[in-house]
């Protein structure tokens, strides 16, 4: 295969290099394309435009394949934990004994929250959203750590920190929410049990860990836990790229995974389902909303940029979805209205022509409701699932010799050059 392309603009013939992925995926590499022709490319969404190289994650849309660092999604979910995974997307290889029990010491070591944090919870307004909440504080965690000595030193206490207080901010959140006393992580519990515990441990009924519940949720977060060029995480490299520290990346992060377009699209599809529940509202005619071109209602939890096909974490968040219902003996109806939409949607031709699927969000959100999450939590969950993704892509970014700072061009419309009007004249 030719190692270039050519293009001939106004007469005039250019080379331009191809990139070529080790899975078989090509690029035009265009980064002499104004300063050989003037020309600037137009793509917006960038649905049609790499901005990195990456050996972080793998995603073919067409086949539903996802795989973190060579390793499929579905054989992480059914053999690895979160905190397994984790260290794998960060630090490129699955992690020996050794490595696993240093990273369970750290991640132990840096559970706890500064206590003069808990000033800044008591003083966000009762209704105030978890994700805003936690954006703000995870920002806010440089001024409680300052930079240490070393580089080097700095980036690993800084990741472990994260991963490990980034779920007791969340509890935190939620336990401050409802006027009750924060619980403190314990050091005998595992990464997803304590989170648990602290969410839910109260005085009056002490949590009982279920281990069907903790695998659970390590599962969930497996599934969440990196997406190669999502929304997000373009969010994390592009806010990174100006040399800021890891908090205020992940903190851009947090609040670009909130929109309802991207992670909040979990808490909306299951309002969207309670919809259709409480007011006895027709599956059909939901659909067909959701088909009217200048109705702004989409299917929640449907369709994807990448994904032409079903995506493989939709897939296998639908079959957790059965398990943990089952273990309590529970029905959802509204999983059977998920499932009566997801029959419905599927033999509609607008929605077979266009290759729109369930997403990730479709069903995660009947997952986390068995798990006792609440509804305005659920992005969180996302949140915490998706950092380690968002550290192993920030960090990637920060090693790469070519790393510069991210500033797209633009083609301008507006007024052509005109006077000033003093405004007696105007
Ligand atoms: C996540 O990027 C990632 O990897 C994200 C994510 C991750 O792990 O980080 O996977 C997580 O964000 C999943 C997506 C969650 N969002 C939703 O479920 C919201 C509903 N979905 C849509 O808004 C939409 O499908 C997006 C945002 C997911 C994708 O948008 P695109 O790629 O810009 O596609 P588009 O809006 O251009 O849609 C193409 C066509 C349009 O119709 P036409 O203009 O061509 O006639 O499909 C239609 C859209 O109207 N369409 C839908 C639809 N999604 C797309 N119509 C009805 N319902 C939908 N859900």
């Amino acid at each position: 295969m030719s190692e270039h392309v050519k293009m001939i603009i106004e007469g005039k013939e250019y080379e331009f290099p191809v990139i070529c992925g080790t899975e078989g995926e090509k690029a035009i590499d265009i980064t002499s394309l104004r300063q050989k022709t003037g020309f600037i490319t137009m793509d917006p969404g960038f649905a049609n435009t790499g901005s990195c190289i990456s050996s972080i994650t793998f995603m073919n849309g067409e086949d539903g394949i996802l795989r973190y660092r060579g390793i499929p999604v579905e054989q992480l979910a059914a053999h690895s934990t979160f905190k397994e995974t984790a260290f794998l997307l960060i630090n490129g290889e699955l992690p020996s004994r050794k490595d696993l029990n240093r990273f369970s010491v750290l991640l132990n070591d840096h559970s706890l929250v500064h206590e003069d944090m808990q000033i800044f919870y008591q003083n966000f307004p009762r209704a105030s959203h978890p994700m805003g909440i936690l954006s703000s504080m995870v920002n806010a965690l440089r001024s409680f750590y300052p930079a240490l000595q070393t580089a080097e030193e700095e980036i690993n206490i800084m990741v472990t920190r994260l991963l490990s207080k980034i779920r007791t901010m969340a509890a935190m959140s939620y336990k401050i929410s409802l006027g009750h006393k924060v619980v403190y992580p314990r050091p005998d519990l595992s990464y997803c049990a304590n989170f648990l515990n602290m969410m839910f441990d109260t005085p009056v009924r002490p949590y009982e860990i279920d281990e069907d519940l903790v695998k659970a949720l390590s599962l969930f977060w497996i599934l969440h836990a990196d997406h190669e060029q999502n929304c997000s995480t373009s969010a994390v490299r592009v806010v990174g790229s100006g040399r800021v520290n890891l908090y205020a990346s992940i903190s851009a992060g947090i609040a670009a995974l909130w929109g309802p377009l991207h992670g909040g699209a979990n808490q909306k599809v299951i309002e969207m389902l309670e919809q259709i529940h409480s007011n006895g509202e027709s599956i059909k005619k939901i659909v067909e909303m959701a088909k009217e071109k200048e109705n702004p209602f989409r299917l929640m939890g449907f369709g994807h940029r990448v994904y032409k096909t079903y995506d493989p974490r939709a897939k296998i968040m639908k079959g957790m979805c059965h398990k943990v219902l089952k273990k309590f003996k529970a029905e959802d109806p509204l999983l059977d209205i998920a499932m009566e939409l997801e029959e419905i949607a599927l033999s509609d031709d607008y929605f077979v022509e266009k290759n729109l699927y369930p997403n990730i969000d479709f069903y995660s959100g009947i997952v986390l409701r068995a798990i006792g999450i609440p509804t305005n939590m659920f992005t969180v969950m996302f949140a915490i699932g998706r950092l380690p993704g968002w550290i192993s892509q920030w960090r990637e970014s920060v090693n790469d010799p070519e790393w510069r700072i991210a500033r797209p061009r633009q083609i301008y419309v507006g007024p052509v050059k005109r006077d000033y009007v003093p405004i007696d004249e105007r």
